[in-house]
């Protein structure tokens, strides 16, 4: 395992996400956090940060416990500050030295072994090292920086001033290798097989014969947690699987039949009454979300209360979740909290919590789906809102206008699966809009409903890009909705981008 001190620079995913492909596995902590048992760790590596050392607010950690006892990697502000501390001079840099440069020297060290000169490396940063500590050794120079890489032998701390975790570091990956499997001695074991045992064999330990509840959406994060725990602890596992009534057209029906062929112990609750009734004639879109997260609760705290002497909530969180709420008051749960503002927290909220993913990133939790033999299709499926078809159906909400998007929604979805076009999508669905406008069908004149049609690229649903989709099959899935779905008349096609536009229409 490998530590990583964050010292907040924009990078320290990006280092975790390096070392995680080479099958090594790390976690991030945040440099004034420092864990109270180290054991566990083979190697430290401390992150960049848009602090200069020399500024007195700037992040300066006590590293005894750690320097001279683990190998060190310090990148960027991390060289600077294991160099500004041990008798090296920091200073303001004289020239730009923001983004690609060349090694102009490199020299014989099990650190750079098989780095060529003029290899590319990335740089950010505006204080440079103009003396290299007491003891060190200088590995690298590039021409603007004479000292980009240099070593401390007796204490085995390694710092480069570039960055090994961007893409643009061609040999980035291969230094990091360099450091944590020929000098840290760690091993390159870490691939989703052995994180499904490890994790599996901790879950039986934790949790023993005591009940887990768990909330399943239907969607990739649950499903993998689901499978995880299904395997630890068997029919202990008691999952619940709501039906909100905004779902897509046959996702209820269909997906709890996937999740019994699973072999999950498995739940459907159908609840479309009590939220459809509770949402009548709300538009605020804020205000449908809240009447949504609130009767979710309800419904599966009435639920949870059936599964007699349950111990532990189970939940799908995973390492975005995790890093964002650091700083937030009571992790993950709390967004849970914010839905629910009356009579104090429900009881299932009061169980112990296990997250077998927390330590994940997505395409991470997707390796491990696949290991787990949940089927293809299930980990493949486009991102869906919680709030569901509510939030795509604009001002108010009737059984009728859900209906309609269902069917919309549904030739859309298999339209794109039909053309192939359905994996190289991040995500896609139809919004219902609150005008009517004129139509001609037949003889008649018609003053019907119109649909918009949204499919966007994206890599994280932060920013997105409209999806540039054939015309031939716009064409014919207009056709398809426009005769097959009475009350709809006119179709429009969404290309705004992410921002200024949001995916959702609300
Ligand atoms: P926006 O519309 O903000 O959406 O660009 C970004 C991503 O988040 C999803 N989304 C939600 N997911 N509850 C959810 O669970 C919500 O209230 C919600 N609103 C948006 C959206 O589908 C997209 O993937």
């Amino acid at each position: 395992n490998v530590l990583i001190l964050d010292f907040g620079s924009q990078y320290t995913q990006l280092i975790a996400r390096r070392v995680r492909e080479l099958n090594i596995f790390c976690e991030i902590k945040p440099y004034n956090n420092l864990p109270g048992d180290l054991d566990g760790y083979k190697a430290v590596i401390l992150s960049g940060s848009p602090f200069s050392t020399r500024s007195d607010d700037a992040p300066h950690p006590d590293l005894s416990r750690i320097k001279g006892h683990k190998p060190i990697l310090a990148i960027c502000y991390g060289a600077q500050y294991i160099a500004h501390f041990n008798g090296g001079n920091v200073a303001p840099s004289k020239t730009r030295e923001y983004g690609r440069a060349k090694l102009a020297h490199v020299a014989q060290d099990p650190f750079l072994k098989d780095v060529p000169v003029g290899s590319q490396v990335w740089m950010s940063h505006s204080d440079t090292i103009q003396q290299l500590p007491d003891g060190a050794v200088l590995l690298a120079s590039t021409h603007d920086v004479p000292n980009a890489a240099f070593k401390m032998p007796d204490e085995r701390i390694y710092g480069i001033q570039f960055h090994p975790e961007v893409y643009h570091t061609t040999a980035g990956s291969l230094i990091l290798r360099n450091f944590l499997v020929d000098i840290a001695g760690l091993e390159q074991t870490w691939t989703p097989a052995a994180f499904v045992e490890t994790t599996v064999a901790e879950l039986k330990e934790k949790i023993g014969t005591e009940k887990v509840i768990l909330g399943l959406s239907g969607g990739v994060d649950s499903t993998v947690a689901a499978m995880l725990l299904h395997r630890a602890i068997g029919k202990h596992l008691h999952c619940i699987f709501v039906n909100n009534g905004l779902l897509r057209k046959n996702e209820f029906e269909e997906v709890l039949h996937q999740y019994k062929d699973m072999g999950l112990n498995i739940k459907g609750v159908d609840a479309s009454a009590r939220f459809l009734d509770a949402l009548e004639g709300e538009s605020d879109p804020e205000k449908k979300r809240k009447i949504i997260g609130r009767v979710f609760i309800e419904v599966f705290d009435d639920e949870a209360h059936l599964v007699e002497d349950a111990k532990w909530l189970g939940q799908g969180t995973i390492y975005p979740d995790v890093i964002e709420s650091v700083s937030a008051t009571g992790g993950p749960s709390a967004t849970i909290k914010s839905h629910h503002n009356v009579g104090g927290l429900p009881d299932f909220m009061k169980l112990k919590v296990v997250e077998p993913l927390k330590m994940l990133f997505k395409d991470e939790v997707r390796r491990v789906g696949a290991s787990l033999d949940i089927p293809a299709e299930r980990l493949g499926r486009h991102p869906f809102p919680g709030p569901g078809l509510a939030i795509r159906i604009l001002g108010d909400i009737t059984r009728e206008k859900v209906a309609i998007l269902q069917e919309v929604d549904h030739i859309f979805i298999n339209g794109l699966r039909e053309w192939g076009l359905y994996d190289k999508i991040w995500q896609a669905g139809a919004m219902l809009l609150p005008v009517n406008s004129v139509g001609v069908m037949g003889d008649e004149r018609t003053y019907e409903k119109c649909v918009a049609l949204r499919a966007v690229e994206s890599t994280d649903g932060m920013t997105a890009d409209w999806v540039n989709l054939p015309y031939e099959f716009l064409q014919k899935t207009s056709n398809d909705i426009i005769n097959k779905v009475p009350g709809v008349n006119r179709v429009v096609y969404d290309i705004s981008s992410k921002p200024p536009a949001t995916i959702e229409w609300e």
